[in-house]
């Protein structure tokens, strides 16, 4: 029998196979996140032992490199490596892994699998490199263990075609309300790579710390990269650690990550901020301000800040020689210059800048704001570099070349896409992956939300209201780690993971969404990530209990769960909630302080925590 777009055939079938044990079973189901465009299983599989070579076509070091990634994944996993060779070396018939160009699109790739050979076509490394990591994720789960598996290496027999739905594919990160040393940020990079995910928005400076070693401007990084202490718990807390707090990057780190990310065809789109968040750098240089305060203090806590760079000569000298340093490390051609969130309350009260509003015939702060970008533009694009910007560099209007973010909800990115500007989406709340993912009352602290995977999956970034010549300006999608709630490397894989598995899939894939599908192949993903250590949240599992107003007497109790093919089962009677206990198929009644017990059960067994929530009116 051929297994022929097996995925898309018989769903039900896809559903059993969630539940398959690990081991060479696996095998027979074709299980990639992000999913390909086109996949046909056929019948049989490839088996990869030590015999196997892998044959380049194209053996510049770009490609070694390439086939160097799978052999650093089988020497940890299978306990060897396969020898890289010439493809003209090739005897006929050799059991292999070929890597051949075959002209294809930017980042295409095509797959196919025989019991006899794997063949990978491409037209350019990114392409190669993608069939790659679809080609990993066609291997055992076990591939990504840190340790030796004894596992048969078989690649289930299949011919795939795939090619990104968007060209810009982000993953943001604030390194400036916590700071993340280099192994983590090339762990960071290294996950995003698995996820074909192509750019890491870096976002390098803030009110709370500045980042960057710029060599012209030393205090920067010598003062600014402190902050004398930081919150405790919620910003409004009021409750303060103590601890000075610190850490940035050296021009020489900077470089090995960049040569990294370009390793794993990932651009690093730095961030400097401007005009406003800009504390850090006006704390090391206050004549960078408009000069209304008695001092300026690197913030401890999130926030928006009245004191922004001031509009005069000196701030534009002092960001056009930070710029010519970032563009020293940065080889991409874009560059984030921030723009979001600048109180225009500086602006009102100093001389200089009202000076300028008159002098150039501006209407109010917001023409001074796109002034002041306008301005940053020009010298940008003079060294042949473009801009982008969150949503806020729309008032006053547009810089005539930049990129729009648009954060605040879709509605920036729909106006910048109408006047035929460059957009990635980032919605917030919906790809703020610093907002809850699950109940607030049992997860650590966070920005807001929840915003739940789900939430995350289903949101479809190109707006309807845009023509059809108006969506070609939506580029892509970016995820945003803000990391005010993320002091450590473990709380941001928490964090980002599973939810930029989502993102990821909408920045990449072609095909409709299919949230059973969707969670049927992220429960085997699980595997990869647990195989790479990532310590994702896992309440994809639970269920998830909302209670909705009603009347002030009672709630309207609705509940779900990730999993597929799982139940819930529930009691309101404060007991664990089992097999036996009512099983919830519609949304029912409380009243006041009841308490609602919920497991998710899966062919008879318990899959993940009991949650519960109590109404107390
Ligand atoms: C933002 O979240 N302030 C872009
Ligand atoms: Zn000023």
């Amino acid at each position: 029998m051929k297994l022929r777009f097996l995925l898309f055939s018989v769903p039900a079938l896809i559903i059993a196979s969630c539940a398959v044990p690990s081991g060479d079973v696996e095998a027979n189901f074709i299980r990639v996140i992000p999913q390909p465009q086109h996949v046909r299983q056929d019948e049989g599989s490839f088996t990869l032992d030590k015999g196997t070579v892998v044959f380049l076509q194209e053996a510049d070091s770009q490609y070694v490199r390439i086939a160097g990634f799978l052999n650093e994944k089988l020497s940890k996993a299978a306990g060897f490596t396969l020898p890289v060779r010439e493809e003209k070396s090739a005897e006929e018939g050799r059991k292999g892994i070929y890597f051949r160009n075959a002209g294809l699109p930017d980042e295409a790739y095509h797959l196919n699998v025989t019991p006899s050979g794997i063949v990978i076509e491409y037209g350019t490394g990114a392409g190669a490199f993608y069939g790659l990591q679809t080609l990993l994720q066609l291997l055992p789960a076990e591939v990504f263990s840190q340790e030796k598996e004894s596992v048969k290496w078989v690649v289930p027999c299949c011919d795939i075609e795939d090619a990104p739905r968007f060209k810009y594919r982000g993953m943001h990160l604030d390194v400036c309300l916590h700071f993340f040393d280099v192994d983590f940020i090339k762990r960071y990079i290294d996950l995003m790579a698995l996820h074909k995910v192509n750019r890491f928005h870096w976002h390098l400076t803030e009110d709370q710390g500045w980042r960057l070693e710029i060599k012209r401007y030393p205090l920067l990084t010598e003062k600014g990269q402190w902050r004398k202490e930081t919150v405790i718990g919620s910003l409004k807390s009021g409750i303060y650690d103590g601890k000075p707090y610190g850490g940035y990057y050296s021009q020489e780190e900077v470089r090995d990550i960049v040569r990294y990310a370009a390793d794993r065809f990932v651009t690093i789109i730095p961030e400097i901020e401007m005009p406003g968040h800009a504390l850090a750098a006006i704390a090391c240089y206050p004549e960078l301000s408009c000069g209304l305060e008695e001092t300026y203090e690197t913030a401890t806590r999130w926030g928006i800040f009245r004191q922004v760079y001031c509009t005069k000569e000196e701030t534009f000298t002092f960001l056009e020689n930070v710029m010519d340093e970032v563009f020293e490390l940065f080889p991409s051609k874009l560059v984030h210059i921030g723009g979001d969130e600048c109180p225009k309350t500086s602006w009102k009260a100093c001389e200089h800048c009202q000076g300028v509003i008159k002098k150039f015939g501006l209407k109010d702060e917001f023409e001074l704001q796109s002034w002041f970008i306008q301005r940053m533009e020009r010298y940008i694009n003079s060294k042949g570099r473009e801009i982008i910007g969150w949503d806020e560099i729309l008032q006053g209007g547009l810089a005539p070349n930049a990129k729009v973010m648009s954060w605040l909800g879709e509605e920036g990115g729909i106006k910048a896409a109408q006047q035929h500007h460059e957009v990635v989406m980032t919605p917030y709340p919906k790809y703020y992956l610093d907002y809850w993912q699950a109940d607030p009352d049992s997860e650590p602290l966070a920005m807001g939300g929840p915003t739940l995977l789900k939430t995350m999956y289903d949101y479809d970034p190109v707006p309807e209201v845009l023509t059809p010549e108006e969506q070609a300006y939506i580029i892509g999608v970016e995820g945003c780690v803000w990391t005010e709630y993320m002091p450590s490397p473990a709380r941001v894989e928490y964090m980002a993971y599973p939810r930029m598995c989502a993102i990821a899939e909408t920045g990449w894939s072609k095909t409709e969404k299919d949230w059973e599908d969707f969670t049927c192949r992220l429960e085997h993903h699980f595997k990869r990530l647990d195989g790479l250590g990532v310590g994702y949240c896992k309440a994809f599992f639970d269920p998830y209990i909302e209670f909705h107003d009603d009347t002030p007497y009672n709630k309207v109790v609705t509940m779900s769960v990730d999993a597929p093919g799982a139940e819930i089962h529930y009691t309101l009677d404060g007991s664990d909630p089992t097999e036996q206990s009512e099983r919830y198929e519609l949304p029912f009644v409380i009243n006041r302080s009841q308490k609602v017990r919920a497991v998710a059960i899966r062919n008879g067994n318990r899959i993940g925590n009991i949650k519960e929530k109590i109404f107390r009116p």
